[in-house]
């Protein structure tokens, strides 16, 4: 039986429309509140975490494989297989400022505070730099940060830019280009192979169908 992790939120639906063309047996329901649902093939189930603990229960072992973000495998820095990129859940994890900032520098913020939900990757964007952050973790309206003078800098998000632009915020570094990933668990690989291979292969034909034109 091999289990597969699923994000809830905003990767969800095109990861299950990625499946479906893919030819993965589906997950019978796409009610978030059931947490784990079979398919119609009894060898494969889903469990449907948080975007940011996908990566954690992979690397674990309580699910085989899963489709996490780049931005939160990186930032829980988990040790998983990453057979293939997901062409969708395209984004940036970037630091932006409010907008009526004077235009300087990062580098000649002197203990900025920073708002974020990705400590681990925004505290090594700025030691990279020789800038000692005061981080501010919050895991959510991350945005909110500067408003309220929680902040002077945010690390979050960037897909459309609507969110900063909505809360007077501009963007100034990108951190970390980020899009879907397939990610398995390392001793799952080498035990149930005959059962992940196959669908890694059927995963990466659908994308290449989808870049010759036939979907996109
Ligand atoms: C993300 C991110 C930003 C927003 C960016 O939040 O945290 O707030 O999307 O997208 P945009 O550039 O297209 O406006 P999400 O919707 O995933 O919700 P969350 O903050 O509750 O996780």
């Amino acid at each position: 039986m091999l289990t597969v992790a699923l994000p809830k939120g905003r990767l969800a639906e095109e990861a299950l429309i990625w499946l479906e063309r893919a030819g993965w047996p589906l997950p019978v329901s796409a009610d978030e509140r059931r947490l784990i649902v079979p398919s119609r093939d009894p060898g494969l189930s889903y469990l449907l975490a948080k975007p940011i603990d996908v990566p954690v229960f992979v690397e674990q072992g309580a699910a085989d494989m899963g489709i996490a973000g780049l931005d939160v495998l990186r930032e829980r820095a988990a040790d998983v297989f990453e057979p293939l990129r997901l062409p969708f859940g395209y984004c940036r994890l970037s630091v932006a400022a409010p907008a009526d900032r004077p235009q300087r520098p990062l580098r000649l913020e002197i203990s900025p505070r920073v708002a974020t939900r990705y400590p681990r990757l925004t505290d090594a964007f700025f030691r990279r730099r020789g800038i000692s952050a005061e981080l501010i973790v919050l895991s959510g309206s991350v945005e909110l940060g500067p408003l309220v003078n929680l902040a002077d800098l945010i690390v979050d998000l960037v897909e459309t830019g609507e969110t900063l632009r909505a809360n007077g915020l501009v963007e100034l570094r990108p951190i970390l280009a980020s899009q879907a990933v397939l990610i398995v668990n390392r001793a799952s690989y080498r035990l149930h192979n005959e059962a992940i291979s196959p669908l890694i292969a059927a995963m990466r034909r659908a994308i290449a169908r989808a870049q010759e034109g036939d979907v996109f």
